[in-house]
């Protein structure tokens, strides 16, 4: 990475754009906010946006001929140039507007669905699937990109299958290649862990992939809000990520698809607006992205994701995740060295990103995220939707700290401080 990380009155200055920090940091009662990749604060640019819209612009997108709709419809479909640009899309017709990532997965596998059901468009043969064919993940995906993929292998007859991980949660190159046969129809995966942090080489994988001839899913929840991700570049066929985790709404999220994929993809949910015949037996419908977007739209979260894509892109996203690389690194050193606490992921900070997860030898997860926010160390326990990575790993649950472009060394401090004061609490401190 050759950008340079932000300085410390950099940071300053970009909390000050979140009301959430100004508030907190100004009476000095500041939490630790480590929850991130849970979700995201947002600025007041975003909030500002969406207000600004609602109190100004607000009118029926896509639908009437006023002038009040025509200016509605040019802020909706800005926002989505500008999520293409910033996500590598060669035009804003790839980026479907969806409730959030898991809904966006479920829009490529329930399609795949229909196309299955013999409710497909034209070039839908393209997704046949059944008996024989094989559907891949990994054991490390979150559940909104696993069980959808069950589903549909249910539903079709295909085989499901997955890579499993190694004894740090991750899995690798020569993992994906041993398992991609030419029956794999579709390869699921996520960019960036949200329980290791792992860093999936994506463009070697789509390659391996394209081989066989599979279909690749991605998905970028973890990485879109914290490194410069093109989509293009990496030759992904579908890609989702939402909104509320980089700095955005909630309620909004993002399909990234290819274009002939994306024609080739029927509708699994239908109504008014994505269509353009309608008679009492049948419906036709609009090329995408309206195609998979039916009903009234969520118009004042998509402005407000078009002013975060805005806010990141000014503030520099290169930039952002040398500093975030930074404390992640400081996040590894502080729990690799404390005796007792068992990182989950790779060691190797090069590997990584975002985020750390561990497990508290002694103590249960849910005891340890009690005591830190007793401290005001605000991070996510549980087992994150990744059961059967946690399984996998041994454990039920885990304590996960994320970062983000606004987080501190001090916030990471008080992490690795409170995670040892819940050691010498419930008796659970290792001598080295
Ligand atoms: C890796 C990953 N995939 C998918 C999701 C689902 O995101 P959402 O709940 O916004 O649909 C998350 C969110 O926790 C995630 O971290």
């Amino acid at each position: 990475m050759s950008a340079r990380a932000f300085t410390p009155a950099e940071v300053s200055d970009l909390r000050a754009a979140f009301p959430y920090f100004a508030a907190h940091d100004l009476s000095g009662d500041g939490p630790a906010y480590l929850d991130a990749a849970a979700t995201s604060q947002r600025p007041a640019a975003v909030l500002d946006a969406e207000r600004r819209f609602l109190e100004t612009a607000n009118a029926a997108v896509h639908r009437g001929t006023s002038g009040a709709v025509g200016e509605a419809t040019g802020a909706f479909e800005g926002a989505r140039a500008a999520v293409a640009a910033f996500v590598g899309a060669a035009t804003p017709e790839q980026i479907v507007w969806a409730e959030n990532a898991t809904d966006a997965l479920n829009i490529v596998a329930l399609g795949i669905g229909e196309a299955n059901a013999g409710l497909g468009v034209a070039g839908s043969e393209r997704f046949a699937l059944g008996a024989g064919d094989e559907i891949l993940v990994t054991e490390a995906e979150h559940h909104a990109n696993l069980i959808p993929w069950q589903r549909l292998a249910a539903k079709t007859g295909a085989t499901f299958t997955y890579i499993p991980v190694r004894e740090d949660g991750t899995w690798t190159l020569d993992d994906a290649r041993a398992a991609l046969t030419p029956r794999t129809k579709i390869f699921a995966f996520a960019h960036v862990s949200n329980v290791t942090g792992y860093v999936a080489p994506v463009a070697e994988l789509v390659e391996l992939a394209r081989a066989v001839g599979a279909v690749t899913v991605l998905d970028a929840c973890q990485s879109v809000p914290h490194i410069p991700v093109d989509f293009g570049a990496l030759g992904v066929d579908f890609a989702a990520f939402s909104g509320h985790k980089m700095l955005g709404p909630n309620g909004i999220g993002v399909l990234y698809g290819r274009p002939e994929l994306l024609a080739a993809l029927p509708p699994a949910r239908t109504g008014g607006s994505a269509i353009t015949r309608v008679t009492m037996e049948s419906a036709e419908f609009m090329p995408p992205p309206l195609r998979f977007e039916p009903g009234t739209q969520p118009v004042s979260q998509v402005v407000g994701l078009g002013a975060a894509v805005d806010f990141i892109t000014r503030a520099d996203l290169a930039r952002a995740a040398v500093r975030e690389h930074e404390l992640v690194e400081r996040l590894v050193a502080g729990i690799t060295e404390t005796p007792g606490l068992r990182l989950l992921g790779p060691a190797d900070t090069s590997q990584r990103i975002a985020l750390t997860a561990v497990s508290v030898a002694g103590v249960h997860a849910h005891d340890v995220g009690q005591f830190l926010d007793e401290q005001g160390v605000l991070v996510r326990v549980g087992h994150h939707c990744a059961q059967p990575l946690h399984r996998a790993l041994g454990i039920t649950s885990s304590t996960r700290a994320s970062v983000h472009l606004t987080t501190t060394e001090d916030e990471v401090d008080r992490f690795l401080d409170a995670l040892r004061g819940a050691q010498r609490y419930f008796g659970a401190e290792v001598s080295a």
